[in-house]
């Protein structure tokens, strides 16, 4: 463990609003894992979300109502400051600085934008969305993050950081020739995404296809009603292939009991979609009581919330200011 002590992890998300159940088992529940073993640093990236979307209406509600899941799944903020990007001014000076350490032709390499391109149909990319991951390598680098826990997709990003932080290392070394950043690491998250009640390989709020952290039991279950099956499996007595159901995953992740169960009725037809979804859905709901709880309280006192971001940025900033003042020496500006 001594070698995990003093290690730094640099967390992020954009604030979409209310979390869904993929989020916290491809994100959250890896980063209250952590946060006993590093320090923690939780963004919410909220300056990225402009790079897809200039409505800016919902940004401020959708980030408090980020972190009242975060805080709700058990991220402790007094441990790990929790804090809005656009609070902490010297994101966008890094993000300058770093904007002149790496080519147009590099950052246009990147997959993920390439995917976002064509998944959004995009004519032509806004500069600002092309240099997202200069912007991503800046939150980062500021916290001399070690380890960025990410998935798949954002891989990519860390790779860009790892060049940038190389590139400036080299160029702008400290007086003493040390390097002022690490080589951030990207921390794959183990469980693979959570399918969408449609079938289709992970939930997202624009899909339509989520279970949200706030949904009660009802919710869940007239949710449930709707998901996709073994489409062979029509009624009750019907064999059914677990291996194909996106039910099951669910089963698997949230009713690991009585797994062997579930596959035994629904592959000998003793047990019906119908049922088989009912407990899934009250297994989840059970799973997440105490979540829900905490999370109505925090959306009867945003204020408080608010304070705790506030709290966090106050944290942030002094972490920031203390990197650019290294920053602006080892370049001998001002
Ligand atoms: N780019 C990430 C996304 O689109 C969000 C993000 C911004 C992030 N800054 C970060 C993730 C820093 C990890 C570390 O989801």
């Amino acid at each position: 463990m001594s070698d995990k002590k003093g290690k730094v992890i640099l967390s992020g998300m954009r604030p979409t609003g209310k979390l869904h159940i993929g989020h916290y088992v491809g994100a959250l529940e890896n980063w209250v894992e952590l946060q006993k073993d590093y320090q923690n640093y939780h963004l919410i990236a909220d300056y990225h979300t402009l790079t897809t979307n200039l409505d800016t209406t919902n940004v401020f509600n959708d980030s408090i109502e980020m972190a009242i899941d975060w805080i709700a799944s058990g991220i402790d903020p007094v441990k790990s400051p929790m804090f809005r990007q656009s609070q902490v001014k010297e994101h966008t000076e890094l993000f300058l600085i770093f904007s002149m350490l790496i080519t147009k032709a590099r950052l246009e390499k990147n997959p993920t934008l390439k995917e976002q391109i064509k998944d959004m149909k995009i004519q032509s990319i806004i500069y600002g969305h092309l240099g997202y991951p200069v912007l991503q390598a800046a939150d980062i680098l500021l916290y001399k993050g070690d380890l960025v826990p990410v998935g798949e997709d954002q891989v990519p990003h860390v790779e860009i950081t790892r060049q940038i932080a190389g590139v400036f290392n080299e160029k702008f070394p400290k007086n003493d020739g040390r390097s002022i950043f690490p080589i951030p690491e990207p921390k794959i998250t183990q469980f693979a995404r959570l399918p969408g009640l449609d079938g289709k390989a992970k939930m997202s709020k624009s899909l339509d296809n989520t279970i949200l952290l706030s949904d009660n039991e009802e919710v869940i279950k007239n949710k449930m009603k709707k998901a996709f099956t073994d489409s062979n499996k029509l009624r009750k007595g019907d064999k059914g292939n677990p291996d194909i159901c996106l039910v099951y995953t669910y089963h698997k992740k949230f009713n690991s009991g009585e797994i062997n169960e579930i596959r035994e009725g629904c592959t000998s037809g003793a047990l019906g979609c119908f049922d088989c979804k009912m407990r899934i859905a009250s297994k989840i709901s059970g799973f997440f009581a105490p979540v829900r709880e905490k999370r109505t309280l925090l959306e009867k006192d945003k204020d408080g919330v608010l304070d705790i971001l506030k709290d966090g940025e106050k944290r942030a900033r002094k972490v920031a200011e203390h990197t650019m003042s290294e920053v602006r020496e080892a370049m001998k500006i001002g």
